[in-house]
């Protein structure tokens, strides 16, 4: 007689007593994930934000594969760093392609506040991160809950924020963070958007402060008024109640949804430490 065998779901969520991101085990993306189990992780990241997939073996292959399961991968503006073979994964480190030290913290923009190409018209939805190379000390990459900090906004601010437009430049992001300046072709490729200060989560319904290094100004407003508003809420957004720490470990995969986030890397010794990281951007839509 046919007996019928389900095969249950190892994958375990374990939220963060914060609220915010989760760490994920019994699952290995090195293998075709079952589409239900998919859909847990799939599920998991639009509640927690933030997902850390522990204990991964994954190559570019995998890292490539698993990640386009949310939709079509985006290639960086910043062409230099687009892996050859793969051009949608990008890597970036302080290790050379001989294996040395390059002395030199690489992707400054990386080291501020940030939600990943919010200076393009159709900004990143989910990013996918791993680290074949984790430094010892440091290299934390930090988040902030910006719907959480959205809701935590003192009465009255909600109302004035509601309808404004902040412009995002990748050129101004560049001069910011100190990184070399945008090329020609970058500057053709990225120029300058607008977006709501304040978007609407297309599958939650939640609203978030939509903010970061990319963003330059509000639109209409006095250039300095509106740097000094967006470092308000910055500063509001990024205190610790609405942070998680991610403090890596060999073989961990990071993932995370633009939407709702913003994020940065903390500083390492960059002559001493190495730290390299693959990465892997689903295509978003625009905000609203
Ligand atoms: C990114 C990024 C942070 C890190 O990949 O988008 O900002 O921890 N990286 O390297
Ligand atoms: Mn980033």
């Amino acid at each position: 007689m046919a007996t019928t065998r389900t095969v249950k779901s190892m994958i375990e969520i374990r939220p963060e007593t914060s609220g915010f991101g989760a760490e994920i085990t019994g699952v290995d993306l090195t293998t075709d994930v079952p589409n239900g189990v998919f859909v847990e992780i799939r599920t998991a990241i639009i509640r927690h934000k933030v997902l850390a997939f522990r204990n991964q073996n994954l190559d570019d292959a995998g890292h490539y594969a698993f990640a386009q399961r949310f939709g079509p991968l985006e290639g960086h503006i910043n062409r230099s760093t687009r892996l050859d073979a793969m051009p949608t994964l990008q890597v970036f480190g302080n290790v050379d392609a001989k294996g040395e030290i390059t002395g030199v913290h690489p992707e400054k923009g990386t080291l501020v506040w940030h939600s990943d190409k919010s200076y393009i018209t159709t900004p990143s939805l989910f990013t996918i991160l791993r680290s074949p190379s984790v430094a010892r000390r440091g290299g934390d990459t930090l988040f902030a809950d910006m719907a959480r900090a959205y809701q935590s906004l003192p009465p009255g601010r909600v109302e004035n924020l509601a309808n404004l437009r902040a412009v995002h430049d990748w050129k101004r992001s560049r001069e910011k963070s100190h990184e070399r300046p945008a090329t020609a072709q970058e500057i053709a490729d990225a120029p300058p958007v607008d977006h709501p200060l304040i978007r609407t989560h297309p599958e939650t319904g939640e609203q978030s402060i939509y903010i970061g290094n990319h963003a330059s100004h509000i639109l209409n407003w006095d250039v300095g008024d509106g740097e000094a508003l967006l470092l308000e809420l910055e500063q509001h957004a990024t205190q610790v109640q609405f942070i998680y720490r991610h403090i890596w470990q060999d073989n961990d995969v990071l993932m995370w949804d633009n939407r709702c986030t913003m994020h940065c890397v903390t500083t390492y010794d960059a002559a001493k430490e190495r730290r390299v990281v693959h990465r892997a951007v689903v295509k978003g839509d625009r905000p609203y």
